[in-house]
């Protein structure tokens, strides 16, 4: 018991030191997925996320119970509108229902600022969805409006990078010709309302499609002679920002020069089905660590050099009931017990001290509390 507390206020006074704090300061967000039949209370997620001093949140629902246990801290939403509400939110009377069920009961102790209205919508499939994405933007802004929260609350949607047609040079990016109809009054009310766009973007799956052509350094941030775009000379040391910078060339080629782009979701899975090379703990680690390092020297992309990234990692937790590939399930930081999957950092200068706490010992005898605090200490060295 005399090691443990000793071992504890090693801890505390390693959470007080200036260097700590500084490496802790990220300013990166998180996307709090909640498929799956195992996650810990939203209580317990403000823990884990106030001991790694992630401020940020991102949701794909509104989910009250989040909402609620999130007041009165310091953590910003962005909230999310599912896609099959999309048809109903196009009824001014509905999208205030929505709003008054939603988001007014939480304000102001909980910090909502954004809602996505839908999901990638643009895609293959649903061009039903397609046809009322834009009038539900519209119909929920106008409703935040009519209920005085336009200045607190904005509203867009999340794109998947599918949009694109053309992605290389970035600065040839262009929207896919059908989704350009879409897109022009996406943007202007984007410019209208000063309202992010927003894209998903997860140069892992460049990587897992074409793995024998697609450097792995270059999508993991790692040293590497880059890709110069011949146009502008610019030089770009990894894909995301490649990524990041196509999609200005597609907006501007659609005339705005107006809208800022934020990446709403990235990520690398830890594990995956046989055929999904690279997806590795290790490589996840170097993904999610090198972007945190570039966030925290508050980079911009090489044709925006002067406007931060802004980004949201998918995810926090390894969610066990999402379908699809085995990669799916597996872009957590977060075990649903609060372990951490890997470590994020540890793999390149270890700027953070070393620090090595059995946890399962530690769970044994320390609240729960104390014990997230630890783990989520280990997951950032
Ligand atoms: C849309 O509104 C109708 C009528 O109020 C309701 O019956 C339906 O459940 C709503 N759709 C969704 C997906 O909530
Ligand atoms: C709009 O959303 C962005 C998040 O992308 C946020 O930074 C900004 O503060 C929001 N604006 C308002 C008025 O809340
Ligand atoms: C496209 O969107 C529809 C409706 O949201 C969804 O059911 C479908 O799975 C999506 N398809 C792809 C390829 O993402």
């Amino acid at each position: 018991m005399a090691s443990l507390s000793l071992r504890l206020s090693a801890f505390f006074l390693l959470l007080l030191s200036g260097q700590l704090r500084q490496s802790l300061s990220y300013g990166v967000g998180i996307n709090y997925g909640q498929i799956a039949n195992n996650l810990p209370s939203p209580t317990r997620v403000l823990s884990l996320l106030q001991s790694v001093s992630i401020t940020k949140v991102k949701l794909y629902d509104a989910d009250p119970n989040v909402l609620r246990a999130f007041s009165n801290s310091n953590v910003e939403f962005i909230i999310g509108i599912r896609n099959e509400y999309l048809p109903n939110m196009t009824d001014p009377n509905k999208a205030i229902a929505w709003l008054k069920e939603h988001v007014q009961p939480h304000l102001p102790q909980t910090k909502i600022t954004c809602i996505t209205v839908g999901n990638e919508i643009l895609n293959d499939s649903n061009t039903a969805l397609m046809t009322v994405l834009l009038p539900a933007m519209q119909t929920v802004h106008e409703a935040l409006v009519a209920l005085g929260l336009d200045d607190q609350v904005n509203v867009t949607t999340a794109h998947s990078l599918t949009i694109l047609g053309n992605s290389f040079p970035p600065s040839s990016g262009s929207f896919r010709q059908d989704y350009a109809g879409y897109l022009l009054p996406i943007l202007n009310f984007h410019a209208q309302t000063k309202t992010p766009f927003l894209i998903n973007a997860y140069p892992y799956f460049a990587y897992k499609a074409n793995p024998s052509q697609v450097p792995l350094e270059y999508v993991l941030f790692e040293p590497n002679q880059g890709m110069t775009d011949p146009n502008t000379n610019l030089n770009y040391d990894n894909m995301l920002y490649a990524q990041i910078d196509a999609v200005y060339s597609a907006i501007k080629a659609m005339g705005h020069t107006d809208v800022d782009v934020r990446i709403s979701e990235t990520g690398w899975p830890s594990k995956g089905d046989e055929d999904e090379v690279g997806a590795t703990p290790q490589n996840a680690g170097i993904y999610n660590g090198n972007l945190m390092k570039r966030i925290a020297k508050k980079e911009g992309t090489p044709m925006k050099p002067s406007e931060p990234i802004d980004i949201y990692v998918f995810a926090l937790f390894n969610e066990n009931l999402k379908p699809g590939p085995g990669s799916e399930r597996n872009y957590g930081l977060f075990y649903p017990d609060g372990t951490p999957v890997y470590n994020i950092g540890q793999q390149q200068e270890g700027y953070l001290p070393q620090f090595t706490i059995s946890s399962a010992s530690l769970m044994k005898v320390t609240s729960g509390l104390i014990f997230l605090s630890i783990t989520s200490l280990a997951f950032l060295i």
